[in-house]
């Protein structure tokens, strides 16, 4: 496993500017930061998967150290597959902890090897989230101040605006 490697993973449905504040900030600490989009087929999803990766491909675009891709199964095991070391989380609020605990606990004992570590979300966004966004697009509110341009075109144009 390669620590110089980092997946930042999720649903990303859709990206919020809280993910990109992660992404950036995560891309500046390692070589290769693997952005991956969890394909859930149990989860009533608002953009399909490759709806999710191309929003996330324009948007990340500058970014020639940020690979965008998708995974299905185990988070580790695609860890393995690409060598990753290193899992970045958000933390936003304290409400997140237990959630990401559990999560980070899991992946370590599946796989002792990868680091889970948690980059604290900006202030600005600590109580954002996809679902909170979707629930103000679903009732016609603006959301263009936490998304950004793209996700607020793609959202308006599904919602008939
Ligand atoms: O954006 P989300 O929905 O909070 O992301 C959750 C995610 C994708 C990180 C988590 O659900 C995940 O890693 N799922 C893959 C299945 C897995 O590896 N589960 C074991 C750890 S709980």
């Amino acid at each position: 496993m390669n620590q110089r490697i980092a997946v930042y993973p999720g649903s990303f449905d859709p990206p919020t500017m809280g993910h990109l504040d992660i992404i950036r900030r995560a891309a500046a600490l390692y070589d290769t930061l693997y952005v991956a989009v969890l394909i859930n087929t149990n989860k009533q999803e608002l953009f399909s998967l490759e709806e999710r990766v191309a929003l996330l491909e324009q948007e990340l675009a500058a970014f020639p150290n940020i690979k965008v891709s998708s995974f299905r199964g185990l988070l580790v095991d695609y860890c393995k597959q690409h060598e990753i070391g290193v899992i970045i989380r958000g933390l936003r609020a304290v409400s997140d902890y237990e959630y990401e605990m559990q999560i980070a606990q899991m992946n370590r004992s599946l796989s002792a090897d990868i680091e889970t570590v948690f980059l604290m979300t900006n202030t600005k966004y600590s109580f954002l989230s996809s679902s909170i966004v979707k629930e103000v697009v679903r009732f016609g509110g603006d959301v263009s101040d936490v998304v950004p341009p793209i996700v607020a075109q793609k959202l308006s144009e599904k919602m008939g605006g």
